[in-house]
This record gives structure tokens, sequence and C-alpha cells, in this order.
């Protein structure tokens, strides 16, 4: 078992959960109007969050876990433990295409990703079967100074 695969603390689940929202509430999203926070847990155990960013211009858009990724990458975190979002409605606010694929590059297939809306935890997946099959950093070789 590795360790994106034991189970999270409930205490680390909340600490997500509130890293998300607080970020949620900041998101920028004046065109769309929902709101996305995300927060990632890496491999030190540090909580890194995002919010969603959009623009005028709409394709320069950012989404929240774009933003948790350039946060964690700052702090000097390579690999992901756990990573949740929060969005608002019906549908589960399951990570984008782009963004599955943006968690892949720093998370293996049992990467838990965890989905919330703001009255809390509404289901749970493991990168994999959101990604299945997929292209990652394996295929390439990697600049051992990156
Ligand atoms: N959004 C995210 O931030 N993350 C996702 O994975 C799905 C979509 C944002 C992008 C845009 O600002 C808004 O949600 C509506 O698509």
């Amino acid at each position: 078992m590795n360790a994106a695969s034991e189970p999270l603390a409930p205490q680390l689940l909340a600490d997500l959960l509130a890293a998300a929202t607080a970020a949620r509430e900041r998101a920028y999203a004046p065109y769309s109007r929902f709101k996305v926070g995300a927060a990632l847990l890496d491999e030190q155990g540090r909580i890194h969050a995002g919010c969603n960013v959009e623009n005028a211009a709409y394709p320069q858009g950012a989404c929240a876990e774009a933003g948790a990724l350039s946060a964690l990458v700052l702090a000097g975190g390579r690999r992901l433990r756990a990573a949740l979002v929060v969005g608002e409605g019906a549908a589960l606010c399951t990570p984008c295409g782009g963004c599955r694929q943006r968690l892949r590059e720093f998370g293996s297939d049992d990467l838990p990703v965890l989905i919330a809306d703001p009255s809390g935890l509404r289901a749970r997946f493991t990168l994999g079967e959101l990604l299945p099959a997929s292209f990652g950093p394996d295929h390439l070789q990697k600049d051992a100074c990156a």
C-alpha cells in the first residue's frame, strides 16, 4: 500500500474540506458564477489550495485545481496524497478532463479524489477511475533536475 491508498484520517479530511471551502469563497467567477475550490495534500502532509479565476477572454480562465497545483509546486511539493474539489449543484463537481490530466502529473492511479459541495463530502473516486489508462510522466524520460 502506498501513501495515496492509505485511508485519510478524519482530521485531514476536515482540513482539506475547510481549505477548499475557504478557497472557493475567494473564487473569481463573474462569467459562469460557478465557484470552485480545490485542496491538495502533498507528500509532506501540507495542504495547498486554489480557486477558479475566470477571464473576459474565456479560454484564459483557470480551474481551481490548476491554482492549487501551482501552489503545491511553488512550495516544493512533488507528489499528491489526496485531492478534494468543492463546487455547488446537483451534479457532482468532478475535475474537468484537463484537470484530471494535471493531477495525473503528480498523482498515481490510486490518488483519492474527493468531491464535496458546500454541505460536505459527497463522493470519493480514485484518479484511475476518473482517468483510466492514462498517459503520464512514466511515458517520458523526465529531467532529473525538474
Ligand atoms: N472549474 C474548475 O475550477 N474546476 C473544474 O474541474 C471544473 C470547472 C471552473 C472553471 C470555470 O471557471 C467554472 O468552473 C465553470 O466551468
